[in-house]
């Protein structure tokens, strides 16, 4: 039986593989799913309890209560989410449960899509190393924290270019340096420096890579 397509896109904070992955799924009719939201989501569940504390019972209950709409809520793209998102994302047991999640969603998507493409730090690596396409997406810090600033800019979100590039430049640093699933491209992944390219362009490169990929694979799309 042919199989139904997996893509894996992976990059650093604002490396714009969110915006590629939506629109992947749209052209491939594919399930979207922004892994960075399920650490968020947790991370959001966690800076509810009064310490601030990682309590694994409770958060294994919020996530049997979780969908896809709940990753949608605006409060997890806040500024206090993401530091938390990105702290406990090194936690063994928080990539454990999460990774269950995004296997359930990646090969068995619901009915309607032709297959699934999931972003984040350690998807071609950990989470889908058999996925059939894998893109690893990057650009230089300057270029990600200016694109990331105009966007809180355009929401409305106070804050300065300066500030905006020390987050990204921390987060960085806990993604790469991490024991598990740490941020690095796998080695079968196509690589692509999105610097001195817009959306529009490096979609029609990665849209290359795709259509190339399957017409050598056994998967349905
Ligand atoms: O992608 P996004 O920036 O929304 O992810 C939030 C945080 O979740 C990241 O800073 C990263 O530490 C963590 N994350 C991760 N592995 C993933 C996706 C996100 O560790 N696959």
């Amino acid at each position: 039986m042919r199989e139904k397509l997996r893509i894996a896109i992976d990059g650093p904070a604002a490396s714009g593989k969110g915006t590629l992955a939506k629109q992947i799924a749209k052209k491939y009719k594919l399930l979207h799913l922004d892994s960075g939201k399920l650490y968020r989501y947790l991370a959001f569940q966690v800076y509810k309890t009064k310490h601030k504390k990682i309590n694994y019972p409770k958060l294994q209950i919020s996530l049997k209560k979780i969908t896809l709409k709940k990753l949608h809520n605006k409060i997890l793209t806040t500024e206090p989410i993401t530091k938390i998102a990105s702290v406990i994302s090194k936690q063994k047991k928080i990539r454990k449960m999460l990774k269950k999640i995004q296997h359930h969603l990646a090969y068995n998507p619901p009915k309607q899509f032709k297959g699934s493409v999931l972003d984040g730090r350690d998807i071609g690596t950990v989470i889908l190393p058999d996925a059939h396409v894998k893109i690893f997406l990057t650009a230089s810090l300057n270029v990600r924290a200016m694109r990331r600033y105009k966007q809180y800019k355009k929401s409305g979100i106070k804050t300065t270019y300066n500030k905006v590039k020390n987050d990204i430049k921390m987060r960085d640093y806990l993604d790469t340096h991490r024991k598990i699933s740490s941020l690095k491209p796998a080695k079968d992944a196509v690589l692509l420096d999105s610097s001195f390219y817009n959306t529009k362009s490096a979609f029609v490169k990665i849209d290359k890579v795709i259509k190339e990929r399957i017409k050598h694979i056994d998967a349905t799309y």
